[in-house]
């Protein structure tokens, strides 16, 4: 077990396109520790998704969990764990939906987002399986905020910029407002 030193804004590792992993190393040790790494990460600062650049490594790899009866999270539908390594996202309905968004690579802050509300997601698994599945609502949300990374995106890129909000004015002033956050 161990937990990693996330990347903040700023750093470039957050800013380039990952790379594809290759299926053939999916099941070498470095691939399957750094899997676990990451859980033990988001597990540690809270987070409900994670993506490899942000602990560093500029693959193509991110987890999704979203615990039940989250205390963070009490109006998220619970999500089990779920790795996705090389994910392609096709949206099958654009509609757009928008939640604040944090993220632990941009501490302390929040911004609403918009984004699709429905996907479907092609990747594989932590053993080189063929995954999809879709994600609609909040859930959805979560894997763009994740697959972003692994396209050098931050959700500052999207948010609109006047609702960008420290942690502390967010709780004063927006908290409760009717739309979920998330922080990944
Ligand atoms: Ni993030």
């Amino acid at each position: 077990m161990a937990i990693l030193k996330v990347a903040r804004m700023g750093n470039p590792v957050l800013r380039v396109r990952a790379d594809e992993v290759p299926m053939a190393e999916i099941k070498s040790p470095r691939i399957q520790k750094l899997i676990q790494d990451l859980k033990d990460t988001m597990e540690e600062y809270g987070g409900i998704g994670i993506a490899a650049p942000q602990v560093h490594e500029s693959l193509r790899i991110s987890i999704v969990r979203i615990p039940a009866n989250s205390e963070r999270y009490p109006d998220a539908e619970e999500s089990p764990l779920q790795i996705f390594i090389n994910p392609i996202v096709e949206v099958l309905d654009s509609t757009e939906q928008t939640f604040w968004e944090g993220c632990l690579s941009v501490p302390d802050m929040r911004g609403l987002v918009s984004r699709p509300r429905h996907i479907r997601i092609t990747g594989l698994d932590e053993t080189g399986a063929k995954v999809q599945i879709e994600a609609e609502d909040f859930l959805a949300t979560v894997y763009q905020h994740e697959f972003d990374h692994l396209d050098g995106i931050l959700y500052v890129d999207r948010a609109q910029p006047k609702t960008l909000s420290f942690q502390a004015e967010y709780d004063k002033y927006w908290a409760g407002t009717g739309l979920e956050s998330l922080d990944d």
